[in-house]
């Protein structure tokens, strides 16, 4: 670190470990902004950092639109990824932290506790390899209080190296990563609030401040910008099991939720966004981050605050399982034989990333119930879909793989199926020529809408029976 007269850092080298949907993406955008930063992403799996080198580009590990362009521009120049983590340690005055932190699935907290044994393991790796002051820098999303745990191990590794922590969350959503990154609504920075503290801050906020304007550089405590983090993520699926919960209720009295929806949303107090009825949601963060909120509570005894929060993985849960037993009860209550073609695995629309989707718990109620299950997903592989399902170990898994087939062509999928789930908004469903697949089915021919994606009227007229969320 070159300190200025100021008493300014300048950074010039930075590494993060972990080369994932959080990592991977918002490193790629600091070295295209800063192409005076030596930027290497460093990761214990071979195979994640040997496809973040693929010398074609489009074979990166992770599908974001625009991220290609920003990796092709930096990579080599600045961008680097590898798994030499000590040499990356060594080098960096600022380290980022964007591991994954699972739900813990053992021991004290299996189920709902994030497992922070990434986080100790990158932190002791820190301690063991460092022999110059760094900067150390939480991405990972983490309880309150964990930069305390890190900054223990740090503090105490014996070398007379000093450290400083902070918490800098991503609120990055998947499928809009570079926009997300290249124009935030906000960027959170937490330090301890001493003088290396806040130059630490200002050594972040001089990175950020490259493109984005200062007023969205918002500066904290550590505590608050690690709770800030997962509050923001337990309003947001606050708000899509709020309106999943209305969307049964529309069902039974003839209202449609997306009108309730443009309604409430015209009310600027409440807003228009995420407020989407859908088969529930997924992805990494909204259910592990609630889970690991709905514990802390627990652990300081505030129990009213943890039913609280805990009913929105409850409604969610619901949510998936209503929408399989509606399958089941349309299709005269049985699916044992019967092929079913899902049309989307991805847990949202512009990902390849599978995690919590809807589809993987679907799927597994209907194979349960006997069903042939047919996937097409334009971004995600088959191995990945097996993968997903056999996680859930509700059968052997050469079951899984004679129940599921995965199709590389929609209408090869929907062919001869006596119906037809969507699970994910990929935009491409909504121009397929649904007359050619509804003439290739089996009649009645079924569509079960889970993300209220298709034209009730055109697929009616063309002589689908049609089910929408929310929707008589
Ligand atoms: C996200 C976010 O970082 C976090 O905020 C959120 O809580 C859940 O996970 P993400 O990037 O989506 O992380 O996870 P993932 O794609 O699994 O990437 C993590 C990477 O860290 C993996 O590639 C893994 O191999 C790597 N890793 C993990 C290490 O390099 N070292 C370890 O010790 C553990
Ligand atoms: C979320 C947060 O939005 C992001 O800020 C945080 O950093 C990580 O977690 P992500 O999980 O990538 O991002 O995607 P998001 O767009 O939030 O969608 C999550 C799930 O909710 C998806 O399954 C999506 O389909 C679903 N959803 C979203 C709805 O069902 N209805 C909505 O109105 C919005």
């Amino acid at each position: 670190m070159k300190s200025e007269n100021t008493n300014k850092m300048k950074i010039t080298n930075i590494c993060c470990i972990g080369a994932g949907y959080v990592g991977g993406p918002t490193m790629s955008v600091i070295a295209q902004k800063c192409p005076d930063i030596k930027v290497t992403v460093v990761d214990i799996n071979e195979n994640r950092i040997k496809a973040w080198n693929d010398p074609n580009v489009e074979n990166i590990p992770i599908y974001e639109p625009g991220l290609t362009e920003v990796v092709k521009e930096a990579r080599g120049r600045n961008l680097f990824f590898s798994t030499d983590v000590d040499k990356a340690i060594d080098e960096a005055e600022m380290i980022f932290i964007s591991v994954n932190t699972p739900t813990k699935t053992y021991g004290i907290g299996k189920g709902m506790a994030a497992d922070l044994k990434y986080i100790e393991l990158s932190a002791r790796q820190i301690a063991r390899v460092a022999t110059s002051d760094k900067i150390i820098v939480e991405k990972s999303t983490l309880p309150v209080r964990t930069a305390e745990a890190i900054k223990n191990i740090l503090d105490n590794s014996g070398k007379g190296v000093k450290f400083q922590i902070l918490s800098n969350p991503e609120f990055l959503a998947e499928g809009t990563a570079v926009e997300n990154l290249l124009n935030p609504d906000r960027v959170l920075i937490g330090g301890e609030q001493t003088k290396d503290g806040r130059a630490a801050i200002e050594a972040l906020v001089g990175i950020y401040q490259r493109w984005i304007p200062k007023e969205r550089l918002l500066t904290t405590n550590v505590w608050s910008s690690e709770l800030s983090k997962l509050t923001a993520n337990a309003f947001l699926a606050q708000r899509i099991s709020s309106i999943n919960a209305m969307s049964e209720l529309c069902e039974m009295t003839e209202a449609d939720v997306e009108e309730v929806a443009r309604a409430i949303g015209a009310d600027s107090r409440i807003g228009s966004r995420f407020l989407k009825a859908s088969v529930g949601f997924g992805g990494s963060c909204f259910q592990k981050d609630i889970l690991n909120l709905v514990y802390i509570a627990r652990s300081y005894n505030l129990h009213e605050v943890a039913d609280y929060w805990e009913q929105v993985i409850i409604i969610n849960n619901h949510q998936r399982s209503r929408f399989s037993k509606k399958i089941v009860q349309s299709l005269f209550n049985t699916v044992s034989g019967k092929k079913i073609a899902f049309l989307g695995w991805a847990f949202k629309k512009e990902t390849n990333d599978t995690r919590e989707s809807a589809a993987i718990y679907v799927a597994d109620a209907l194979i349960e119930e006997q069903a042939n299950v047919v996937v097409y997903d334009p971004k995600v592989k088959g191995e990945q879909m097996y993968a997903d399902l056999d996680y859930l170990a509700s059968r052997d898994i050469d079951e899984n793989r004679n129940k599921l087939i995965v199709a590389d062509d929609p209408y090869a999928a929907c062919k001869d199926a006596h119906a037809i789930a969507i699970l994910t908004e990929w935009d491409e469903f909504k121009t397929y020529d649904w007359k050619r697949i509804y003439k290739e089915m089996q009649k009645p021919a079924f569509v079960f809408d889970g993300r209220n994606l298709l034209d009730k009227e055109m697929l009616t007229e063309i002589g689908f029976v049609h089910y929408a969320i929310g929707k008589s």
